[in-house]
């Protein structure tokens, strides 16, 4: 994603498409391919993904365009945005908790993206250690983090650079392909008909209260909405953008590959004898077992784990670049400073959660009681139920909130319209941004609001079950 000095002095995309690679580069990474299938697994299969398909259609794709609009409009990152666009103190606390959020997942992203750099070489050596044996080893864990976490901020510093722009051009359709050859191997292992049934056919006895709220907040995860990325993505665009089509690129990529990921996961976990709730270990669990049964298996692997730690890579620039745009925008930090500063701290908090997979450790029995009478255990569980589920889906609730009602709503379409003339046109009588807005102030919230009073047990519907 190349930036260049825009005309009012701040930063802007090289072009359209540099735009639209780095917000679904953004977009594509663990949350599909890791935590997908796994919450997918723990939430009963198919009445999951049938939940997480309409947050993904009637709430995730309007709040890409509110985001990237809001960013657009008050032309600064994150805290910014909302302080350029007149929020008041209670209005900040949106942006603030964006910016704890972004900064606590990335410390536990990238102990994940280290894992996927690891098991690039397992595969290709043919290393035989299992996922539970390279978890617990943290001689291997701590430095493969630390080389994901140095890459994350190199390429922040560097002003997010062409390179990684060429790079993930050719990459991204690369990963798409061999994910559709994983996903035709999976399907056709023998017992691989009882994950497709799993999958598909939703099953509405396994749906309690907190699966609205694991469907809207992996919506949320994985198209990076509620991080403030699109909102500092949005306040890089040139006039010449078009918001609605980058916004629907970015939807459509996004739940594509998170689909493609539960078809190549959930065939082999049943053909294996696996089980589908085992949580965040399950995609490298499965895949190993898969490529073997692939020929050169070994090469298929490890370029798939390339191609998964490059997409990784291309999610953890834009987190980490939300707490840096902070320092740079509003303490007038560089970029170089912001990005080791904000690096650095990440690796330190993320120790714990490198840890958390050693059988028996401090960290692994550390629990949290949660709603529902759930309790979360391991310090990487309970930072993602906190900052990963809880906090994404209350900064979306007031993003909405704040853009539907408090500010002046035509602003944010106009910023919307720029390059997208034809979403103040009718089609069929109906104009588009019409349709929007009404989502943006009756819909979102509402849905959001009775998802959240739902999981701490107000309305009662699903509970119990
Ligand atoms: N949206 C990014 C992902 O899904 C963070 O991994």
């Amino acid at each position: 994603m190349a930036l260049q000095a825009g005309g009012e002095g701040r930063d802007q995309w090289g072009s359209k498409f540099g735009f639209v690679m780095a917000a679904a580069g953004s977009a594509v990474g663990l949350g599909n391919i890791w935590r997908f299938p796994y919450i997918t697994g723990q939430n009963g299969g198919g009445a999951f993904v049938l939940v997480y398909v309409l947050c993904v259609v009637l709430i995730g794709v309007p709040m890409l365009f509110t985001e990237m609009g809001l960013g657009r409009y008050g032309k600064s990152s994150t805290f910014g945005a909302f302080k350029n666009t007149g929020a008041n103190k209670f209005w900040l606390i949106a942006p603030v908790m964006a910016l704890l959020l972004s900064f606590f997942v990335l410390t536990y992203y990238s102990v994940i993206g280290g894992w996927a750099v690891g098991y690039i070489f397992t595969s290709v050596f043919n290393i035989n250690m299992s996922f539970a044996e390279f978890s617990q080893t943290p001689s291997l864990v701590i430095p493969l983090f630390a080389v994901f976490m140095f890459l994350t901020i190199i390429i922040v510093m560097g002003g997010i650079s062409g390179g990684i722009e060429k790079a993930s051009k050719v990459l991204m359709p690369m990963l798409f392909v061999l994910l559709i050859l994983v996903v035709l191997r999976s399907v056709t292992l023998k017992g691989a008909m009882a994950g497709l049934e799993f999958y598909l056919i939703p099953d509405f006895s396994k749906i309690t209260a907190n699966t609205f709220l694991t469907a809207l907040s992996q919506a949320f995860f994985s198209m990076s909405i509620g991080w403030g990325i699109m909102i500092t993505y949005g306040s890089y665009l040139p006039k010449s953008a078009n918001i609605i089509s980058s916004g629907l690129w970015v939807g459509l990529m996004d739940a594509g590959v998170a689909l493609l990921a539960g078809f190549m996961i959930f065939p082999a976990v049943f053909a294996f004898g696996m089980e589908p709730t085992q949580g965040p270990t399950l995609t490298f669990q499965v895949l190993p077992a898969v490529f073997e049964q692939i020929p050169f298996g070994n090469l298929v692997g490890g370029l798939f784990f390339l191609l998964l730690s490059v997409a990784a890579l291309t999610s953890s620039i834009s987190i980490l670049e939300v707490p840096a745009s902070y320092f740079m925008d509003e303490k007038k930090w560089n970029r170089k400073k912001s990005a080791w500063v904000v690096g650095i701290l990440a690796f330190i908090v993320g120790v714990p959660s490198a840890l958390a997979a050693i059988d028996g450790n401090f960290f692994n029995t550390l629990s949290m009681p949660w709603f529902e009478g759930v309790t979360v255990s391991g310090f990487l569980d309970i930072l993602d139920t906190i900052f990963g589920t809880f906090f994404i889906v209350v900064v979306a609730f007031m993003t909405s909130i704040y853009v539907g009602w408090v500010l002046d709503i035509n602003k944010v379409v106009e910023n919307i319209a720029e390059g997208a003339e034809g979403f103040l046109k009718p089609v069929f009588g109906i104009v588009p941004a019409k349709v929007y807005v009404f989502f943006l102030r009756y819909i979102i919230p509402v849905v959001i609001l009775l998802v959240l009073l739902n999981m701490v047990g107000v309305l009662g519907f699903f509970s119990g079950t």
